[in-house]
């Protein structure tokens, strides 16, 4: 057994083990990859970085323009999993996106580096770049463009929370009896199970 303390509530048990994580200098603790699932039922998996749970949600900040925007536009399932090698741990996430208030992208878009919102502008994240230069080129005229002023968030930019359906926690084990530790959305709890490894 794990001997982790399993509460009743998942996102409990899951900030505790992510702080862990963290604590335990895993790289990357924050990095989640993303499932998405275009309107031709065609899947596309990226690493995105998880941002703290908004509203109870867990968040995630992007272009809304891209590739996994579009997705989302058309099906707003995705599925998130988190592993933290060495501590032999993932935790899956499956639930439905909805996009943060545009209060909630611009107050996360403030505490960026200047040089990640200046990066914003600049790319038209997923499109075909025709150059190196012309993006640098590009990223210069922004740079000029925002000179001496504070970076606006752009309006294409922003976060979305995901509200989790389904939570799983794995825990790796010698000879493969990992454990597996399921809560489910009932209507006002958590249904919790265990699955064969
Ligand atoms: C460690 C790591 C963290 C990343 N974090 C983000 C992120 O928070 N948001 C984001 O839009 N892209 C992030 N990316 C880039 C994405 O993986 C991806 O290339 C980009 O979002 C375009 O994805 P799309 O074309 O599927 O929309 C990250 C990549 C890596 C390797």
């Amino acid at each position: 057994m794990t001997g982790f303390d399993f509460k009743k509530d998942p996102f409990e048990n899951f900030l505790t083990l992510y702080k862990e994580a963290q604590i335990k200098g895993i790289p990357d603790a924050h990095a989640m990859s993303l499932a998405t699932v275009n309107k031709d039922h065609k899947p596309s998996v990226r690493i995105v970085y998880f941002k703290g749970m908004i509203r109870g949600g867990f968040s995630f900040f992007t272009n809304y323009n891209g590739r996994k925007g579009h997705d989302i536009e058309a099906n707003s399932n995705v599925s998130v999993n988190f592993f933290w090698p060495h501590l032999d741990r993932q935790v899956r996430i499956d639930g439905v996106v909805q996009k943060t208030t545009r209060e909630e992208s611009e107050a996360y878009f403030a505490t960026r580096p200047r040089l990640s919102q200046l990066g914003a502008w600049t790319s038209d994240q997923s499109e075909v770049l025709e150059s190196f230069s012309s993006f640098q080129a590009k990223f210069t005229a922004i740079e000029e463009k925002f000179k001496d002023q504070k970076v606006p968030c752009p309006p294409h930019w922003g976060g979305y929370r995901i509200e989790a359906s389904e939570i799983e926690f794995w825990f790796g084990k010698n000879g493969r009896l990992h454990e597996r530790y399921i809560y489910q959305k009932q209507p006002t709890s958590w249904k919790t199970f265990l699955r064969f490894p």
